[in-house]
């Protein structure tokens, strides 16, 4: 089969182009990674030609063998359905664990995007948790970035105030989010820390930049962005008319929610508030 009639590389493309709809995506903004299944990997590897070896700028063991699709660094989301061939590759890491090679796309002499070491290190940890996540999701969403202004960075008084704007979001995203204060992009060390938040959580901001996701498919990980995202939203417009709650949803109305939705809300986001002053303990 062509790479291109591929199921997930069509779910691939499908969610780079909802990102850039939703406006997550301006210029070369974001970048999204897929751990390939190994008979998908066997259904396209007939097109495969393998390219030079090259440095990941860290290690990976884990993941040692495995192939990955991913988007472009310097390339734009918009464009990703109208020259997929030009904006997003096919990368195999070596037997270390150290090293990729392109195996197909990057057509034009791209190279897969520069937060590589943040979406495998992710990649990694988080088979480690659950071998079934394969998509590693990172985009530069507007009211998220806009609350690393406004509220602390502190995980759990930011994933609080998150989870208090829509209901769904303790049962969505049940272990809370972390945040990453504002580092250097596009290295080993942000990746390095996003990926401590990632070993147990499945959301992580990054100060002043923007936000990553994982998940097991295209569905969820989009779903997540989307529904952290849209209660960012909501936070922003509550901020924009008053610093204070008049009601919320308090602790043990989120505790409630566990045995009906199976999960387990982080107790450690369900502190007693002594303030109604958003973002204050
Ligand atoms: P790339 O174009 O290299 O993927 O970088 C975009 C980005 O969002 C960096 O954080
Ligand atoms: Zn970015």
């Amino acid at each position: 089969m062509k790479v291109l009639e591929a199921k997930f590389v069509e779910g691939f493309m499908r969610m780079a182009n909802d990102g850039w709809e939703q406006g997550w995506h301006e210029r070369n903004g974001g970048n999204l990674s897929y751990r390939i299944k190994p008979e998908e990997v066997d259904s396209v590897k007939e097109e495969f030609v393998a390219g030079d070896w090259r440095e990941i700028g860290t290690e990976v063991k884990d993941l040692a063998g495995e192939y990955f699709l991913v988007t472009g660094s310097g390339k734009y989301f918009r464009n990703v359905i109208i020259d997929p061939t030009d904006s997003i590759g096919i990368i195999e890491v070596d037997e270390t664990g150290s090293k990729y090679r392109i195996v197909w796309g990057f057509v034009n002499g791209g190279r897969p995007t520069s937060e590589l070491p943040s979406h495998l290190m992710n990649l990694e940890v988080c088979k480690k948790r659950d071998a079934e996540i394969r998509v590693v999701y990172h985009c530069h969403p507007t009211n998220v970035i806009a609350l690393t202004y406004v509220l602390p960075l502190e995980d759990e008084i930011f994933t609080r105030e998150i989870w208090e704007m829509a209901t769904e979001c303790p049962i969505v995203f049940s272990k809370g989010i972390g945040v990453v204060p504002w580092m250097v992009p596009g290295g080993r060390d942000i990746a390095v820390a996003t990926s401590e938040i990632m070993a147990t959580k499945d959301v992580a901001v990054w100060a002043h930049h923007g936000m990553f996701v994982c998940g097991t498919d295209f569905d969820i990980a989009f779903g997540l962005m989307h529904t952290v995202e849209k209660a960012a939203e909501v936070l922003v417009k509550v901020l924009s008319m008053t610093n204070k709650k008049r009601q919320t949803i308090q602790p043990d109305e989120f505790r409630a929610l566990n045995a009906p939705f199976g999960v387990q809300i982080n107790e450690e986001c369900l502190y007693e508030k002594k303030s109604d002053i958003i973002g204050e303990r």
